[in-house]
């Protein structure tokens, strides 16, 4: 038995069977390489489904782990946490329409406040009525029984009845059925710039523009998850940016600590000082380890990352298009370092088997979506060896019967 073999094994004995994970142990990693427990080496193309922004053990953020790690790890929010402070600066210097922070460890929890705050905005301005959260099928915004109810998704919510009361669901990209749904009972609108989990789904051109003239218009929040697409993964820092738009809320995770957990919400002046003392929180939110990793990050993408990324992305894009050729792909789409890859003729899992047989780790999402989020300091090198090995997976993977 192979080393990758004991500890799926091990895995399938002692884990509760909600993943279904690809049969290798990820033992180690080093920019965009990862390898596995039996020493194979592979290109990561999911980076931690759009987390390693940086690549793995990035050394600048090695480096601010280890010096956080000797100076204090944990004291709660009973206090102020200096790294907390400063990483709130940080953000709210690369998002100017912002000017509050609240952090907490995850995409969900991050979009489970935003939630709970744009409900509070109205009750608390006498609006107890305006309480209804509108939001897309087949988005994504989380697991907790709040956030999965506003994913829209019914294979997710599946058993975990009765779930949030107040959510309504409407098709992405149809702006009339959004008018038609935002009534005078509606608090917010929550919406991904570009659908990640359902397939790297962007909208139609200019939605999410006539998204915010339209809820500005109805006195209903624009809710922004920018918990896949936010920090660098579509060449600037927030996708919104691409749109010249601005939200009332606004939830990043992911890519934020480059691997280490944190999220946060971000809002605007008004909104945020709803979130009064006592009204929302979380023990670990803002802790010194996870604020000190994230400022590493945001200096490096301020520092050139992003910029750099732009043209990697492009070319990684046009080479994904070139392999179009060969037959197998469709389109490419998504934008920067977030791209899904349509294939035909084939199934995207079958490609995505074969790909790991190349060295090449993608993500299949539905029948027929390779989903690619590598690091945003990708090298001009490492996106031509990926498509290449894409390449070669795409001509092995079986046909469609
Ligand atoms: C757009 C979006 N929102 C929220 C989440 C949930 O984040 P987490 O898994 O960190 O709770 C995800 C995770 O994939 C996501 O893609």
């Amino acid at each position: 038995m192979t080393r990758n073999e004991s500890i799926a094994q091990r895995a399938q004995q002692v884990l509760t069977p909600n993943y279904r994970q690809q049969p290798v142990a990820i033992a180690r990693g080093e920019g965009v390489r990862v390898w596995d427990a039996d020493g194979n080496e592979y290109l990561d193309f999911l980076g931690g489904v759009a987390v390693d922004a940086l690549g793995h053990c990035h050394p600048a953020l090695v480096k601010a782990l280890e010096e956080q790690a000797r100076t204090v790890w944990h004291v709660s929010n009973h206090y102020y946490i200096p790294r907390q402070v400063e990483l709130a600066e940080a953000l709210l210097a690369v998002t100017p329409w912002a000017s509050r922070a609240f952090f907490c460890n995850s995409g969900g929890e991050a979009n489970e406040a935003v939630l709970k705050l744009a409900r509070k905005f109205h009750h608390d301005r006498g609006h107890p009525e305006r309480n209804v959260i509108v939001s897309c099928h087949d988005s994504f915004h989380g697991r907790s029984l709040f956030t999965v109810t506003v994913g829209g998704q019914p294979k997710y919510q599946a058993g975990f009845a009765p779930l949030v009361p107040g959510v309504r669901h409407v098709k992405y990209g149809d702006l009339a059925a959004l008018e038609a749904a935002l009534d005078d009972t509606v608090a917010a609108f929550m919406v991904e710039p570009i659908m990640g989990e359902s397939g790297v789904v962007p909208p139609p051109e200019g939605y999410l523009r006539a998204v915010r003239e339209l809820t500005r218009k109805k006195g209903v929040l624009l809710c922004l998850d920018e918990v896949q697409t936010g920090m660098g993964r579509t060449g600037k820092f927030w996708a919104h940016e691409w749109e010249g738009i601005t939200p009332d809320l606004m939830s990043s995770a992911k890519a934020l600590g480059g691997g280490f957990p944190i999220g946060a919400m971000l809002a605007t002046e008004e909104v945020g000082q709803h979130l009064t003392p006592g009204s929302h929180g979380t023990t670990y939110g803002g802790n010194p380890l996870a604020c000190a990793v994230a400022l590493a990050v945001l200096a490096e993408l301020r520092g050139g990352v992003l910029e750099r990324s732009r043209e990697v992305a492009a070319r990684l894009r046009a080479g994904l298009e070139a392999l179009a050729s060969g037959g197998r792909v469709a389109r490419v789409r998504g934008r920067g370092m977030l791209l899904g890859v349509i294939v035909q003729g084939v199934a995207a899992a079958e490609v995505m088997k074969a790909a790991r047989a190349q060295g090449l780790l993608v993500n299949a999402i539905g029948d027929d979506v390779l989903r690619l989020a590598p690091p945003l300091t990708l090298t001009a090198a490492e996106a031509d060896l990926a498509v290449e090995r894409l390449g070669a997976a795409l001509a092995a993977a079986p046909a469609k019967p």
